[in-house]
């Protein structure tokens, strides 16, 4: 055996299978943003009559791995953008479907989508808008300090349905690359950079259907069910003259004082103090049921609501991709979006152009971090003005925040945990 597979013949042969596999690879759209993109895309009237529609500047942007590795940017702050593509109408049924791009926020992102959406039917994309019925909404999604997650909404029946787990999104300033993954088996995983996040079903991940079974809503908790955890002990008695003890008695440290009249004063009496003997009404100590049952549940049944769609992954006209967000901040930068069948195709996609000047991109980062510093510490001698300290103060509370956030995710896996723990 370890002869065979060490045989340069069959090695070739694996790698020719492998690269066969990606020949064969169908790829519905492509798009790295090369010259003729705008032949390709549609830019929407949409918010355009209010003055709100957002410009896209067709850049590589200001740090990058390639300076001529261009996509499209976000270039105005307060504004909505809606943009669109239209590739030949195609269905996934019985077939796996990758959608994938990727995005860079270069402005620290505070409030703004990251995410892209596949349209099915007739659209006017010239409309094309925040209401205009899409098939799935894929990608990064940031608000304040708690919302940094990646949505995957699925519409079916007409609905929007999001995903239930939380699957937290990268919030630096460099590319990512986001990956969504569709399987006839109606199975999906997201990626970030070539790597899974995350990674279940449909039917478990979204409540796309009614759930598969129900509590029997005619079941009744037997009369003689024991849910209690603890009982009094019947061994145990009250002790003899435990009722006799006052609640009170009078303070033994009283002493009458030296100049009490009985006769102008009356009788002195001690003042009262809470007995410390005196322990309340005898009750006898909880032990144990022996006979508990655990806290009654309903028995599940299969759900007359519930029919499985055998199509349940199914989106049968797919027809366009879109951009449509709002953005507080701008400078969101979109390239390399893919819609394929091939999830090696895709992942190969990623290690041609993310992987390879990603290294770079984090040196020009860097370089331009630096450069910033430099700069505002000359702008700023050391007894800065009020405008500049607001500045730091708004960069250190970003900073905090990720920290932050990182925490809250930590807790809510926590939670999850503690969940699990509770459901065995
Ligand atoms: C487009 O992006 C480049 C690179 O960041 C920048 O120099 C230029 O000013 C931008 N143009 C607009 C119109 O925003
Ligand atoms: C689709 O939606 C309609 C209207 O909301 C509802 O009556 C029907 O049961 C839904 N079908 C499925 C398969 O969920």
């Amino acid at each position: 055996m370890a002869f065979r597979v060490r045989n340069p013949n069959s090695l070739s042969l694996l790698l020719l299978v492998s690269l066969l596999s990606i020949a064969s690879a169908k790829v519905f759209f492509e798009e790295r943003f090369a010259d003729g993109w705008e032949n390709r895309w549609v830019k929407s009237d949409w918010k355009k009559d209010e003055n709100m529609a957002g410009e896209w500047n067709y850049t590589s942007g200001k740090w990058n791995g390639d300076p001529n590795d261009k996509g499209i940017q976000t270039s105005e702050d307060y504004r909505f953008y809606a943009i669109s593509a239209e590739f030949p109408e195609f269905s996934n049924k019985d077939n796996t479907l990758v959608f994938q791009f990727s995005v860079k926020h270069e402005q620290k992102l505070d409030c703004g989508g990251g995410y892209m959406k596949l349209l099915s039917g007739e659209v006017d994309q010239k409309k094309f808008g925040g209401d205009t019925p899409y098939s799935i909404m894929f990608g990064p999604d940031i608000c304040g300090y708690s919302t940094k997650k990646v949505h995957a909404i699925l519409t079916y029946n007409g609905t929007n349905h999001l995903i239930k787990k939380d699957v937290p999104c990268e919030t630096d300033q460099l590319t990512h690359v986001y990956t969504f993954i569709l399987r006839p088996d109606a199975t999906y995983s997201i990626l970030i950079d070539n790597v899974e996040k995350q990674t279940g079903s449909l039917y478990s991940d979204w409540n796309l259907l009614p759930p598969k079974t129900i509590k029997d809503p005619d079941a009744k908790k037997p009369e003689d069910w024991d849910d209690k955890e603890y009982i009094p002990d019947p061994e145990d008695k009250k002790p003899e003259g435990y009722d006799d003890i006052p609640k009170e008695i009078p303070d033994p440290d009283a002493k009458k004082p030296e100049d009490w009249d009985d006769e102008e004063d009356g009788e002195w009496t001690a003042p009262t103090i809470a007995n410390p003997e005196y322990k309340g009404p005898w009750k006898p100590k909880k032990i144990k049921n022996p006979n508990y049952q655990g806290k009654w549940k309903a028995p599940l049944i299969d759900n007359p609501d519930f029919k499985d769609d055998p199509d349940l992954y199914v989106f049968p006209n797919l027809h366009y991709v879109g951009i449509e967000l709002w953005q507080v901040k701008s400078g969101t930068l979109f390239d390399n979006i893919l819609i394929a069948d091939d999830p090696e195709y895709a992942k190969q996609l990623v290690e041609e152009t993310w992987a390879k000047h990603k290294d770079a991109e984090k040196a020009a980062f860097d370089e331009a971090e630096k450069k910033r510093e430099a700069e505002e510490s000359k702008d700023d001698p050391a007894d800065s003005d009020a405008d500049d300290e607001d500045e730091g103060d708004a960069e250190d509370a970003g900073e905090e925040s990720d920290a932050e956030s990182k925490l809250e995710s930590e807790d809510s896996d926590d939670a999850k945990e503690a969940d699990k723990h509770d459901e065995l």
